[in-house]
This record gives C-alpha cells, sequence and structure tokens, in this order.
C-alpha cells in the first residue's frame, strides 16, 4: 500500500461533534489541520488539546456567515500550513419550527451558515487558498440526509441541505478533470451536541419529553441507533485517500439506513 502524503487540511466548526471526529481522524493520519468556529474560548481549547495529542492542529475563530472572517482564516491557515489541498465544509446549525412563524432572520441564518459558507469558502480555498492551481483536491461538504428528503418543521434547515447537495454535484462535475473531487457526506442522526438541541428543540414543539422524542427518531433508523461522529469522519477520512479519486459528484449517506437514497 502506498504511504498517503501530508496534506493541509481546514475543517470548519471543528470544536464539536463531526468537525471534532474528522480533524482527530486526519490530523491522527499525519496531515496539517487548521480550524475554526465563532467561539473563541473553544477554538483555544480545541487547538490546545489536541496540540497536547501531539497532532498538527492549529486554527483562528471563524465566523461562516462573514466574507471577512472567511477571508481572515483562509489566509491564516496558508500563512501557517501552506496552500490548501483538503477543505472540509462542516459548520453548521439546525433550525426550523412551523413554517408560516419563520421569521427573516431565522431563515437567514440558516441559509448563511450552512449554505452560503459552503460556496464563500470554496471559492476562497479556491482562490486564496491556490486550491485551483493544483492536481489534486479534496472538498467535502457535510450536508444531511435532510439534503435528501423533507424534514417536518425543517423546511430552512432541509433547504440549506439541499442547495449543498446541489452545489457539491455542479462542482464536482466542473472540477472532475482538474483531479479535484467533490462530495457532500450526508449523516443521519448522528450523537453529537446538535443531536442534543435538536431533541430539545422537538420536546419544546411538541410538549413531549426529551427521552420520549430519542425514542421516537430511534424507532425510524433501521441499524436502531444514532451513528457516531467517527464513524462520520471515518467516511471523510476515506474521500481524503488516493483510492477515492474516481469519486466525485457524489452525496454518500452515513445514517444506519435511515436513506435509501
Ligand atoms: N448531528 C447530527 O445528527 C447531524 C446530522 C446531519 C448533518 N449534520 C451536520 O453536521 C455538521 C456538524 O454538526 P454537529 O452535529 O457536529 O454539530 P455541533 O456539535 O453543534 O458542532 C457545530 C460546529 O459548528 C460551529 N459553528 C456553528 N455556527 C458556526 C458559524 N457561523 N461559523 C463557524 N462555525 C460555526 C460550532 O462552533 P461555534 O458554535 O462556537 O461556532 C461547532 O464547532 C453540521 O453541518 C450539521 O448540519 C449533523
Amino acid at each position: 500500500m502506498t504511504e498517503q502524503k501530508s496534506r493541509v487540511v481546514l475543517v470548519t466548526g471543528a470544536t464539536s461533534g463531526i468537525g471534532l471526529a474528522v480533524t482527530r481522524l486526519l490530523a491522527g493520519q499525519g496531515h496539517r489541520v487548521f480550524i475554526g468556529s465563532r467561539t473563541e474560548d473553544k477554538v483555544l481549547a480545541t487547538v490546545k488539546q489536541l496540540q497536547e495529542e501531539q497532532l498538527d492542529v492549529d486554527g483562528v475563530v471563524l465566523d461562516v456567515r462573514s466574507g471577512d472572517s472567511i477571508r481572515g482564516f483562509v489566509q491564516a491557515a496558508v500563512e501557517r500550513f501552506g496552500t490548501v489541498d483538503v477543505l472540509v465544509n462542516n459548520a453548521g446549525i439546525p433550525g426550523g419550527g412551523v413554517t408560516a412563524d419563520i421569521s427573516d432572520e431565522l431563515w437567514d441564518d440558516i441559509i448563511d451558515t450552512n449554505l452560503n459558507s459552503v460556496f464563500r469558502l470554496t471559492r476562497e480555498v479556491l482562490t486564496t487558498g491556490g486550491l485551483r492551481h493544483k492536481e489534486w483536491g479534496r472538498i467535502i461538504n457535510i450536508a444531511s440526509t435532510a439534503g435528501k428528503q423533507g424534514v417536518v418543521l425543517g423546511a430552512p434547515y432541509s433547504a440549506s441541505k439541499h442547495g449543498v447537495v446541489g452545489f457539491t454535484k455542479a462542482l464536482g462535475n466542473e472540477l472532475a478533470p482538474t483531479g479535484i473531487t467533490v462530495n457532500a457526506v450526508c449523516p443521519g442522526y448522528v450523537e453529537t451536541p446538535m443531536a442534543e438541541r435538536v431533541r430539545q428543540n422537538y420536546s419544546r414543539l411538541s410538549g413531549a419529553p426529551e427521552a420520549a422524542i430519542l425514542e421516537k427518531f430511534q424507532a425510524k433508523i433501521p441499524l436502531g441507533r444514532y451513528s457516531t461522529a467517527e464513524e462520520v469522519a471515518g467516511l471523510v477520512g476515506y474521500l481524503t485517500t488516493d483510492t477515492a479519486a474516481s469519486i466525485t459528484a457524489q452525496a454518500l449517506n452515513v445514517c444506519g439506513g435511515l436513506g435509501n437514497f
């Protein structure tokens, strides 16, 4: 088996859940990983923790809703580790409610965070990050099974994730001749701090206790349980290998059988 090269990897929203698991996996494989999220304390604590684990990780504060913040993030990454080989667009938020009652602010926040950010970060990495001039690259967007089917009381979230899947397919086809692959990973239910907040929200909206919501969600999953962040990270890791060169413009589920599409 050929040894994989050490790559420069950017992971957004890497201070928690799936992003943190992806960072730990890729840095553990010898890649240099630059991370960002909104909360400075969490970025500092995550970088410190991972460096103590002897991983080559650094990062800065990043708000993926802001063009200036995205530019600063990519510039800082290039200064620290060099031009970018792999971008993992992971930062995202849940959200929704009764659609007739959704405010412009909530809609815009979810679309900005989950969808517009994926375009803006990708563009910045292709330009400032130098990726467009390379013959090898990976762009991996963490979408959702909600990007393939509608989620009741989750219209803005579903719309944002369908958008991510569409963007992935278009850009994957566009960049296919270049050696840069573009794929979406679509988790179903994954046990992370976000999943906990989602259950709390449904419990508040429906009046049912959180334990009942958990049972209801688990019953929908053929595997009978949530996926783990590490299981999602495993597919991201595979997509960064040379062997995955012919997988592009795809939206691949990690969902315990929840999505049959
Ligand atoms: N958990 C699931 O069941 C599930 C299922 C399908 C898809 N997903 C997707 O997987 C991704 C990660 O979810 P998760 O469950 O790991 O969530 P999580 O535990 O809540 O982590 C989200 C991360 O994103 C960061 N973030 C949020 N808004 C940001 C912004 N505006 N700019 C920069 N960073 C931001 C958070 O840090 P700060 O808050 O400090 O910024 C945190 O590091 C999301 O795109 C989500 O939609 C999750």
